[in-house]
């Protein structure tokens, strides 16, 4: 949801912010912009509509010398994707430049107050609104830059993450943030600025989380100095992130997505390491260790999540009640922070999240602790927002995720949510312990079985060409398949564009079979598990009405793979573990659909990896 990226120092900033904004770009890549203080004092403005590499070849001959800049990737909530929508947006009187994440709620009573004292706008943006604004009080008090942001921000309503340049002072860079994120890497003069940590761990590995409503100066030469809107400094500690954090890079595969598709399996087993005892039986969370009184006694979960993450959610709430006997609520972290929900204090809310930034999961996380509920975060993202704004929780450690599509995440967060599971019902006594050991047994086995699901790459591969046809799909599964189904539609529709619809099965003949003719194809998750003779009936149905059926199978299974058009076998497991191996044909056909259609499946129209707005 837009990428923000910023360079002060001694060496030449243009590398840094281009391949900054590189690393950047799942947030946002409707247009891009770099603003540069050359070694003359003025200041290049560059912006261009489309990716970062446009913006690149746009500007090959330009002038892009300086050891100041700004940079930004956009993703539009405030005016259509164009050049002049584009950030760095410069104030009227050229003194600042601005580039900025989230929106600004009270942009146009702003923005009208201002064209009364004679402002005039180009863009239709918010932050065009909100660098006159920062103009407008620099020209009306005698301040520092500080004090004017100060004064500035303020009056905004909204969320921001905001990097400035102020050329009256060339020589610092500004940054300031609230409910969107931004961190400062520093290395001996030089000072690194960026929406996540990825574009700074290249250059150092020392870096400080700016809170909300702070206001960081960085001043060539100088410490940086961060202080609050109330002008108190405010000290942080320096973390160190790994160098090794690694760039992302596509390993040979032509698709980030298609890449992180076939990393499942060693995602998993990094997921699992020091944490799943295959010999022991057991399982061990450190976060369920340090917690485990609180997390006992609760009364009820409530799990709080969007997008994806909400689909390893509803699988998390068959996992907890199936194996736990806690009863467990799901909630779009979006209704659930204005739906008045009950929360008591001894709920525990546990917040899934790939990003750890979702404005939404935020909000419900600070609601419910404020109503003194107990949060347990599940996020991927290493010392992003929600990690740092929940009381416990563990990491998926699947890796950089940069596909918009979330893949090789939504089964970290499955099994994260196993896990958590098995060591709670260990604790609670809800499972024999055989049947306990087999399933922790069964888990540590996923990623092998993972790898014989990813041979089945290219009998999809060849079966999607039959389907690009399709106008429309459903998607249907029983049980734990029913987010299975939920999630495969919804890869479908986010980088394929075709309409799909996930539904549980049984629930089909209650209105989407009034859908099925010749022309629709269903897929259908039709593994071997209590549920199987069902969705036999179900699949039957859906033959009777000429629908053109792909069954997700368990190998061996001579029964539906009869009846259906194409069937796709994948190993057999335990059914609570069955999304796990399910999901990947999913990904993969509406992966190689897409890829058919001809679409940019790692950067789908109108879709951001990180939504930091509401
Ligand atoms: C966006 C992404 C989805 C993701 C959702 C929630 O919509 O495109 O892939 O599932 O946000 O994001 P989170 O980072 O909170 O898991």
């Amino acid at each position: 949801m837009c990428g923000i990226v910023g360079y002060i120092g001694n060496g030449e900033a243009y590398p840094v912010l281009i391949d900054g904004l590189k690393q950047l770009e799942y947030r946002g890549y409707d247009s891009a912009g770099i603003a540069l203080v050359d070694g003359n004092g003025r200041l290049n403005v560059y912006k261009e509509k489309g990716k970062v590499a446009d913006l690149e070849k746009h500007i090959a001959d330009r002038d892009k010398s300086g050891h100041t800049g700004i940079a930004h990737t956009r993703w539009a909530t405030h005016g259509e994707p164009g050049a002049v929508n584009a950030h760095p947006h410069v104030s009227s009187s050229g003194r600042f430049a601005l580039v900025h994440n989230g929106i600004i709620e009270n942009y146009a009573v702003i923005r009208e107050n201002l064209k009364k004292k004679g402002y005039e706008f180009r863009s239709a943006t918010d932050t065009e609104v909100l660098v006159q604004l920062i103009d407008y009080i620099a020209s009306r008090d005698d301040a520092d830059t500080v004090a004017v942001l100060q004064c500035a921000l303020k009056e905004v309503v909204g969320a921001y993450a905001i990097a400035l340049v102020d050329m009256e002072h060339p020589d610092c860079l500004y940054a300031a943030r609230k409910s969107s994120p931004l961190v400062i890497g520093m290395k001996d003069n030089d000072f690194y600025l960026a929406s996540d940590v990825n574009p700074i761990a290249a250059y150092t590995d020392r870096v400080v989380y700016l809170e909300d409503e702070e206001i960081a100066s960085m001043h060539y030469g100088d410490r940086l100095r961060i202080v609050n809107l109330s002008n108190a400094e405010c000290s942080h500690e320096v973390m160190t992130v790994s160098k090794n954090l690694g760039r992302a890079e596509k390993g040979g595969f032509g698709h980030y997505m298609l890449k992180e598709i076939f990393e499942q399996p060693d995602c998993i087993r990094d997921c699992m390491r020091g944490r799943v005892d295959p010999e022991a039986g057991t399982v061990t969370l450190s976060a369920v260790r340090d917690h485990r009184e609180r997390l006992l006694s609760a009364g009820r979960f409530i799990i709080v999540a969007c997008g994806t993450s909400w689909h390893a959610g509803l699988i998390g709430k068959q996992l907890f009640e199936d194996l736990c006997r806690i009863p467990v609520e799901v909630a779009y972290a979006s209704e659930f922070r204005y739906s008045n929900p009950v929360i008591r204090s001894t709920d525990v809310v546990f917040a899934i999240s790939q990003s750890g930034e979702t404005a939404d999961t935020l909000a419900a996380i600070e609601l419910a602790r404020s109503a003194g509920a107990f949060v347990y975060g599940i996020c991927n993202a290493v010392g992003a927002s929600i990690p740092r704004a929940t009381d416990t929780g563990s990491y998926i450690h699947v890796g950089p995720e940069i596909g918009v599509a979330s893949t090789k995440a939504f089964t970290g967060q499955v099994t994260v949510l196993a896990m958590i599971a098995l060591d709670l019902a260990r604790e609670k006594h809800t499972l024999d312990g055989e049947r306990h050991a087999a399933l922790v047994r069964e888990l540590a086995g996923i990623p092998d079985k993972m790898r014989e699901v990813l041979k089945t790459d290219t009998v999809i591969g060849s079966l999607s060409r039959i389907f690009t046809y399709a106008k429309n799909f459903i998607y249907l599964g029983r049980g734990y398949s029913y987010p299975v189904a939920l999630e495969g539609a919804l890869k479908l529709k986010e980088i394929s564009y075709i309409h799909a619809e996930g539904y549980p099965a049984a629930e089909m003949k209650h209105g989407p079979i009034a859908l099925i003719d010749e022309e629709m194809p269903v897929v259908i998750i039709a593994t071997r598990n209590a549920m199987y003779g069902k969705i036999l009936s179900n699949v039957q149905e859906i033959k009777a009405r000429k629908g053109k059926v792909i069954a997700i199978v368990t190998e061996g299974d001579d029964v539906i793979s009869r009846i259906a058009d194409v069937s796709v076998e994948i190993p057999g497991t335990a059914e609570c573990l069955d999304p796990l191996l399910a999901t990947i044909p999913l990904q993969l056909l509406a992966y190689h659909i897409a890829v058919c259609k001809g679409k940019d499946v790692d950067r789908p129209r109108n879709l951001a990896k990180s939504v930091t707005v509401e």
